[in-house]
């Protein structure tokens, strides 16, 4: 036996009929998409997952009739009729059902339904909270329902690649014990141990290196991960990854068969060639090129270093900065002499917003001699540097240049934030464009911020740029310790338009070296036994060299729908507090079981305001 394609209660799918079906009597079922009632005609249109289909009630069929004048918006039917041609002049081009309709004989209420809480439409001016809360009633929206089914579809294209590529699907436990990802934990007291807790993973870090211990060799799993972290539009506690992992392989491999993999879901998906291979750049010349380990390729607009330009200047800024070490960083703007005094000085608000100590900029202006610059900050340069300025970032007449002077990592990082901005700002990044790059070699180790979990970091305020299983570069393996600030990993990310998608690494395989790498971010050889013993236990068994990576498919989802926020391709997603306004999750502990737990809570700490 085999299932019917729309279920045993229909005979077709609303929107699969055509004019070849014209004369057949069918039944389909769905929901009230929209109900115009003349009297002594009513026209409903009835959707389902395969589509919209007009039903014309009329009084031939007057049972019809008068339960088409009852109906309203999203009850739900099954109605039986003759599928007939439009009359000339009403057939409707948009629909793909548009040239027939259905002539009811009869309309059965299977379900009637309240009044929905905000229309079913693409574009609704509703909050997410109560989209949220009523997300059976969002999920019918189109836009959703083709969200979720590019989503089906690209894990559909996932599995496919890594089946055909030898990759074995094993799932990895849910209930364990930390992984370190650098973000916090969630925990799930015991009952049957109580006073102890499982921690759910922030990924299958640990398990897919001990698979490879076991000689699977080449793994795969669509993984649910957990980290508590704070949320944005890119972020959910819990998320997807593809997660895999190679053994007697490295870089090349992964490069490979991620290029293999992308290329084939975008060219399934969305019809799109991407290019065989996706350029490599380092870490350090993204950040010195683009002020970002995530560097948007779809629009030009390069960073320039202006620390050689204003090696000797007078402008006083600049002067003070370059001299304590820092680095001065300016930015053409195409047509930024087009903005107002005004516009510059929101501009320059913005920078000051993200703590930078000021933002100077100037306008290039064709002259008898050249180009010159028009900047509050021209009286003080020497034509030499404002040549140097020309041409270091490539301004012509009619441009704009933003001038970021501080600490390197911070101007870098400030002035990248600002190319991206200006860009979103005045349209200047092109449509439809799918720019994947591999950033390769990043540090090994950063200094810790208000993001990373705070126990990971050592006392020098050292956490891992990526995870602390990461295999230094060959030239760093004797002394990363020594110059941890220098030192480059193994690592590479894949970022697409300026989103990282996925993160991954050649790992450490020499027990002593990881044992290294543990103790260096202060985790003694007691606590990494407590820790991760397992893993290190596993390793003395005789470990393959492996290497891996994790792209996290609701990003991934998310840029070939062309949506903002991964909420949109999820589901049941959380809000950015956490919670889910559908189910009140999370919800307060119960008494009782608290008590089974051997828990009991603090006093809630009162709010500072
Ligand atoms: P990493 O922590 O970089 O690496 O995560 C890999 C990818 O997972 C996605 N991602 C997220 N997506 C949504 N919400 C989140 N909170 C979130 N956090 C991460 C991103 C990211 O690029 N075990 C390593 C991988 C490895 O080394 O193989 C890891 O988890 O797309
Ligand atoms: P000030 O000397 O603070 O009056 O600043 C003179 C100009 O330089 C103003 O346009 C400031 O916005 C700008 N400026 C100040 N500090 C910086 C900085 N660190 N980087 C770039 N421009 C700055």
């Amino acid at each position: 036996m085999s299932i019917t394609p729309y279920g045993a209660q229909r005979t077709h799918g609303a929107g699969t009929l055509r004019s070849e079906h014209a004369g057949e009597t069918v039944t389909v079922a769905g929901w009230v998409d929209t109900r115009r009632d003349h009297g002594g005609v009513a026209f409903l249109d009835l959707r389902d997952r395969t589509g919209i289909l007009q039903v014309v009630a009329d009084p031939e069929a007057s049972d019809a009739l008068e339960a088409a004048h009852r109906v309203r918006s999203e009850w739900v039917l099954r109605i039986t009729g003759t599928v007939r041609e439009r009359p000339e002049g009403m057939v409707n081009e948009k629909l793909p059902t548009g040239s027939i309709e259905l002539a009811a004989t009869s309309v059965e209420v299977l379900s009637a339904a309240e009044t929905p809480p905000f229309p079913i439409e693409d574009e609704i001016d509703v909050s997410e909270e109560l989209r949220l809360r009523h997300r059976y009633v969002d999920l019918r929206r189109n836009r959703l329902a083709r969200n979720l089914r590019m989503r089906a579809q690209t894990l559909a294209v996932i599995r496919r690649v890594m089946e055909r590529n030898g990759f074995m699907d094993v799932e990895t436990p849910v209930l364990t014990r930390p992984t370190p990802e650098g973000a916090r934990d969630f925990l799930v007291p015991s009952r049957l141990q109580p006073g102890e807790s499982y921690a759910l993973p922030q990924s299958p870090q640990l398990f897919k290196q001990l698979l490879m211990v076991a000689g699977i060799e080449r793994y795969y799993q669509i993984a649910r991960c957990f980290r508590d972290e704070n949320l944005r539009a890119d972020r959910q506690p819990e998320f997807t990854q593809l997660d895999l992992e190679l053994s007697f392989g490295d870089e090349e491999d992964v490069y490979a068969l991620m290029e293999e993999m992308f290329g084939e879901i975008f060219a399934e998906v969305l019809d799109v060639t991407l290019p065989e291979s996706f350029p490599r750049i380092t870490f350090e010349e993204a950040m010195r090129r683009f002020g970002s380990d995530k560097p948007d390729l779809r629009f030009a607009m390069e960073l320039a270093d202006l620390g050689g330009v204003f090696a000797d200047t007078e402008v006083g800024v600049f002067k003070g900065v370059l001299s304590g070490g820092g680095a001065v960083v300016a930015l053409a703007l195409p047509s930024g002499g087009e903005l107002t005094r005004r516009e510059f000085d929101e501009w320059t608000e913005w920078a000051k917003r993200r703590g930078a100590k000021g933002l100077a900029w100037g306008v290039v202006e064709g002259g008898d001699d050249g180009p010159t610059l028009r900047s509050p900050l021209s009286k003080f340069m020497s034509a030499e540097e404002i040549a140097g300025v020309l041409s270091e970032t490539g301004a012509e007449v009619g441009d704009a240049v933003f001038f970021g002077a501080g600490p390197v990592t911070f101007a870098r990082t400030l002035m990248g934030a600002l190319r991206v901005a200006l860009a979103e700002e005045r349209g200047l990044i092109p449509e439809g464009r799918w720019e994947f790059c591999w950033v390769v070699e990043p540090p090994m180790f950063d200094p810790a911020d208000e993001s990373d979990d705070p126990t990971a970091a050592n006392a020098e305020g050292w956490v891992p740029n990526h995870h602390p299983f990461t295999a230094p570069a060959p030239e760093f393996d004797d002394d990363f310790e020594q110059r941890p600030g220098e030192a480059t990993a193994r690592a590479y990310d894949i970022v697409l338009n300026g989103v990282e998608l996925a993160s991954g690494s050649v790992r450490i395989h020499d027990a002593e070296v990881q044992r290294r790498v543990l103790r260096f971010l202060g985790i003694s050889d007691e606590d990494a036994e407590e820790k991760f013993g397992f893993l290190l236990r596993g390793f003395r068994y005789g470990v393959p060299p492996h290497a891996g990576i994790a792209p996290g498919i609701d990003r991934v989802v998310m840029l070939l729908c062309g949506e903002r926020s991964i909420r949109e391709v999820i589901a049941f997603p959380k809000t950015q507090t956490g919670a889910d306004p559908m189910t009140d999750a999370p919800a307060p502990y119960d008494e009782i079981a608290l008590g089974e737990l051997g828990l009991r809570l603090a006093p809630k700490p009162s709010r500072k305001n």
